[in-house]
């Protein structure tokens, strides 16, 4: 029994293992306050009062035409509450309002205008951060307080008998009700929280072909200094989806409290995306004649491949050849304090072409080339400069008898060199999308290559109000 339960517990933690992990501390949270905190009063300001209706002592009264005319608010305090979520709590928050009122009493008809301030309005609620059913982030209101210090209200107008009596009693009614609605509207506003965060998509288009799927590992860690949020981080092919045969690693992100965000991703992501490629068939090419620089020395035909292999134009005299090259392993990135390594293990196959297009196989070649280098960070990409390491060559079968590899291995090299990286490094600079929001830049990042992941620490700019719909 007890093994079968270790057998269930490692299971499952083999699978939450995550591929991506964001933090966001303390002063990215005062950041997102602020920028909340300003858009809360224009809002405010903005909003469309309902009609307030109601009776006291047989009084029935209309409030309508309501507008806020000034808000004061002090800078609300939001802070991470360890293991649970967030405390939000305004203080001191006065509003006014103006409008018009009408009271019917009896036969008695009566209406003017009105102007209501509250003072030292106080709100704490407590939300907790969470994991939903579909593995995205999710949020819950867990309590919630009001309390309103003040109120005062002048009526203008009115010339009924009953009209004292009910100003004089107007003030406690109103302040009743009014705090009474504050934490429901609260409460509504976390509701449109979440319905916005259970709309977020789990999978990601990078490319055509690509998906990037970041659903939520396991529940939000929440500290008083930060929160981090463990995502899958895990690219697939989108027509030939497979999970990678290769297992996430544990790694531990720093968390900064100097910078807004820190990223960390995964040398299994990175990963993840080659073999994402690979499946897609994005690592085949067919190599042509057409396709060498003129001004290379050697042609794909089977005379100037005389010179590698000389039984060749003797078998094949004259003829145009063809080369297949395809990755027949998943490319292997590897993250090295500062640097970073990428190993591709290629398999050639060569064809001779003869004048029907019939194409006769001549032999297949394997090799195993290690770039080594450097990456750096754009506003949301990651970007890098690579070169060739190492370059290793061997005959795996062959129609046409054995030969000598050698020269054949310097060929290959000087190819590599001059057409294959210049193209893996234009891709490189174009680089690799960092799961960043639309919407969201990175101020001054950092990137830092540590064992087995990448680290990016950096401020962020949000163009606020966040489109959260969109795709990275
Ligand atoms: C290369 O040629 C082979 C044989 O004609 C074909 O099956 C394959 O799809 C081609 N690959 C690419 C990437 O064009
Ligand atoms: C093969 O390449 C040589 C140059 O190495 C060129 O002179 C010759 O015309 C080419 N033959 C064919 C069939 O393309
Ligand atoms: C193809 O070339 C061979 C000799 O290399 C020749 O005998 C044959 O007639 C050619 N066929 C066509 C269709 O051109
Ligand atoms: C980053 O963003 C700034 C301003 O948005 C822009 O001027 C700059 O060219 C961007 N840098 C890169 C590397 O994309
Ligand atoms: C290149 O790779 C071969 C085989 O993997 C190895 O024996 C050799 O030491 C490597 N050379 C360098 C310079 O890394």
């Amino acid at each position: 029994m007890r093994w079968f339960l270790l057998l269930l517990l490692g299971t499952q933690t083999s699978q939450a293992c995550p591929g991506v992990k964001m933090v966001v501390s303390s002063k990215g949270l005062d950041y997102v306050t602020d920028l909340v905190t300003g858009w809360v009063q224009e809002k405010l300001l903005t909003a469309d009062l309902p009609v307030v209706s109601g009776s006291i002592i047989g009084v029935s009264y209309a409030l309508y035409d309501m507008k806020v005319v000034k808000v004061d608010m002090p800078q609300p305090s939001v802070n991470f509450e360890e293991d649970t979520g967030l405390r939000v709590e305004f203080s001191g928050l006065a509003i006014a309002v103006a409008g018009s009122w009408r009271t019917s009493f009896g036969i008695f008809k009566d209406g003017g205008a009105f102007e209501l301030a509250l003072f030292n309005t106080d709100t704490s609620s407590l939300l907790q951060l969470g994991r939903d059913n579909q593995a995205r982030l999710s949020v819950e209101c867990l309590t919630c307080d009001a309390q309103i210090g003040s109120v005062d209200v002048s009526f203008h107008g009115g010339a009924s008998f009953f009209i004292q009596a009910f100003v004089d009693l107007f003030p406690g009614h109103i302040k009743g009700i009014i705090q009474g609605n504050i934490c429901p509207v609260v409460e509504d506003q976390v509701k449109n929280l979440e319905e916005i965060l259970a709309a977020m998509h789990v999978d990601y288009h990078v490319d055509p072909s690509l998906i990037f799927r970041v659903p939520l590992t396991n529940a939000p860690v929440v500290k008083t200094s930060g929160i981090e949020v463990d995502l899958k981080g895990v690219f697939y092919s989108e027509t030939h989806p497979k999970e990678p045969p290769f297992p996430p690693e544990v790694f531990q992100l720093p968390w900064k409290a100097d910078y807004m965000i820190s990223l960390g991703i995964s040398q299994y992501s990175l990963n993840t995306y080659a073999y994402a490629c690979l499946t897609a068939g994005l690592f085949q090419i067919n190599v042509t004649d057409s396709m060498i620089p003129p001004s290379s020395p050697i042609r794909l035909n089977t005379s100037s491949f005389g010179i590698l292999i000389p039984q060749l134009p003797k078998m094949f005299p004259n003829m145009l050849m063809e080369l297949q090259v395809f990755a027949d392993e998943t490319p292997a990135v590897s993250l090295h304090m500062d640097s970073f390594s990428l190993v591709l293990s290629v398999a050639v196959k060569a064809y001779a072409i003869d004048n029907t297009t019939a194409r006769r196989p001549l032999f297949r070649l394997n090799l195993k080339i290690q770039f080594n280098g450097k990456l750096n960070i754009g506003n949301v990409t990651l970007m890098g400069q690579m070169q060739l390491e190492n370059l290793t060559l061997s005959l795996a079968s062959s129609e046409i008898g054995t030969f000598q590899t050698k020269t054949l291995e310097s060929t290959a090299s000087w190819a590599v060199k001059t057409v294959f990286l210049p193209k893996l490094n234009a891709m490189l600079q174009k680089g690799f999308p960092l799961p960043v929001m639309k919407g969201v830049t990175l101020a001054g990042p950092v990137l830092q290559v540590k064992q087995g992941f990448l680290a990016v620490f950096s401020d962020v700019q949000i163009k606020y109000p966040l489109r959260t719909q969109e795709e990275f």
